[in-house]
């Protein structure tokens, strides 16, 4: 049986490489990596992080990219197909299903970070932070959060700017994002590093997120790092099963997924070298900050380099870039599922879910102020911003992983997985398949149980 998709092919191997990695290089990297590692005991976190990218998320990876190129579909129907093919029952769709409803959850609290990286391209081209202190660099972002009517503009901008995106088709929308944004960002972040290592303390921010203290490890710390192999991947929701549809019938799966993944993991661990160091010379600061912390501690930077507005404001668009192009990615399956089988045309397909996002998300503009101390049970005693975050990065991204993972390794045929892969007689597949079938289905169920537990 041959797929044949309604949407395109990407024109190149690197056309998918740059798209899926505009996909995964977002704000994860640059704004949560940081916090969540500064929040979590800073190495003890990120070598739980590493080693969940390298057997749970790079394996987990190919699997959904090949269920995808195998159906040729938005994620919803190619689950569909994979599994009549599989000839199992019809619930194994609900993976694609989850996922739709994932991005958009993701979407909400997305674009709330992403208006802020908004925000501070105007604040850094107006100047407003040169010659502050680190105090009054604080107080500058916590007048934002205090200020709902600012951050629902901003968050309605950024909402409408990836629905003109997506209107346009990820083929189109997105080529010149990808192809120029993602090597300045990679520049200006490098940038950032130097600045840090001459100015910063440096050997402070390498110590605190190399040095692997074991005893400041949790089991709900682990989930966390766990869930961020998945956020940052932006694997587990369809995304790059949706990217997967448009890949060229013969590029390897396995080395794209690589070089996709080494990228995404190198610009998380210099973001932590470039925000770090800035954080321990600059002592208000604290690594534990929260999720602010990217936005009060590179703008000290930027208050007292050479150029630094100047500087400050193109780091912060390709910052919203970033953002930009992995918030594509939120919406797309939802919108790709509607035109094939609901029958939309692209552009209300798109407007329905970004307005659905787009309303969830005023819920996460109030979490930063009328709303930041209503923290409901039924949120889990967390604010809906918290929350959506947590729903979705520890539970619904792990959960659709590990059922990518068992479904690939053990009901997906082999034949077909090999020919999707292009891996015939490759010596590392097997080794691979190993690891998608019993190794990283087991881990994630482990941390997952064992978390629950440990939370009783
Ligand atoms: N990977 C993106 C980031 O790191 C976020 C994302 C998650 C995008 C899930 C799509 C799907 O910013």
């Amino acid at each position: 049986m041959e797929q044949r998709g309604i949407h395109g092919v990407w024109t190149h191997r690197w056309t998918f490489i740059l798209a899926a990695a505009g996909s995964a290089i977002g704000l994860g990297n640059i704004w949560k990596f940081p916090y969540m590692a500064g929040e979590n005991g800073g190495g003890a976190f990120v070598l739980v992080y590493l080693v969940c990218i390298a057997l749970i998320g790079m394996p987990v990876m190919m699997a959904e990219v090949l269920i995808g190129r195998r159906g040729r579909m938005s994620p919803i129907n190619s689950m569909r197909f994979v599994t009549r093919e599989a000839g199992l029952h019809g619930a194994w769709t609900g993976i694609g299903w989850m996922g739709v409803v994932a991005g958009l959850l993701i979407m909400a609290f997305y674009s709330v970070v992403a208006s802020w990286a908004l925000k501070y391209v105007w604040a850094t081209a107006s100047g407003a932070f040169s010659g502050l202190d680190a105090t009054q660099v604080g107080d500058r972002f916590s007048s934002l959060l205090a200020d709902p009517l600012q951050m629902l503009c901003w968050h309605s901008l950024f909402a409408l700017m990836t629905a003109g995106v997506v209107l346009l088709g990820v083929n189109r929308g997105l080529g010149a994002v990808a192809n120029y944004m993602m090597p300045m960002l990679f520049l200006a972040v490098l940038v950032l590093v130097v600045y840090s290592f001459l100015h910063g303390n440096f050997s402070a921010g390498f110590h605190f997120l190399f040095d692997f203290q074991f005893d400041r490890l949790t089991w709900p710390g682990v989930l966390k790092a766990m869930g961020h192999s998945f956020f940052t991947l932006s694997l587990g929701m369809g995304a790059i099963m949706a990217y997967g549809a448009y890949m060229p019938p013969h590029a390897s799966v396995a080395k794209t997924i690589i070089t996709v993944g080494v990228l995404d993991t190198a610009v998380s661990l210099l973001a932590g070298l470039a925000i770090f160091p800035i954080v321990f010379a600059n002592p208000p600061l604290e690594p534990g900050a929260g999720p602010g912390l990217l936005f009060v501690s590179l703008p000290i930077a930027f208050a007292s380099m050479p150029w630094g507005s100047v500087f400050g404001t193109l780091f912060f668009i390709l910052v919203t870039f970033a953002a930009w192009s992995s918030s594509v990615s939120l919406i797309e399956p939802g919108v790709a599922w509607l035109m094939e089988s609901k029958k939309f045309r692209r552009a209300p397909a798109t407007l329905l879910l970004t307005s659905i996002a787009w309303l969830l998300g005023i819920s996460c503009v109030l979490s930063f102020n009328y709303w930041s101390e209503l923290k409901p049970w039924f949120l889990l005693h967390r604010t809906p911003f918290d929350f959506l975050d947590f729903l979705t990065s520890q539970l619904m991204l792990p959960l659709g992983g590990l059922f990518i993972a068992i479904f690939v390794g053990w009901f997906m045929k082999k034949s077909v997985v090999v020919h999707e892969m292009d891996a015939e007689g490759h010596p590392l597949f097997d080794i691979w398949r190993f690891v998608v079938r019993c190794v990283s289905p087991v881990l994630v169920a482990l941390v997952m149980v064992l978390t629950l537990i440990d939370s009783f």
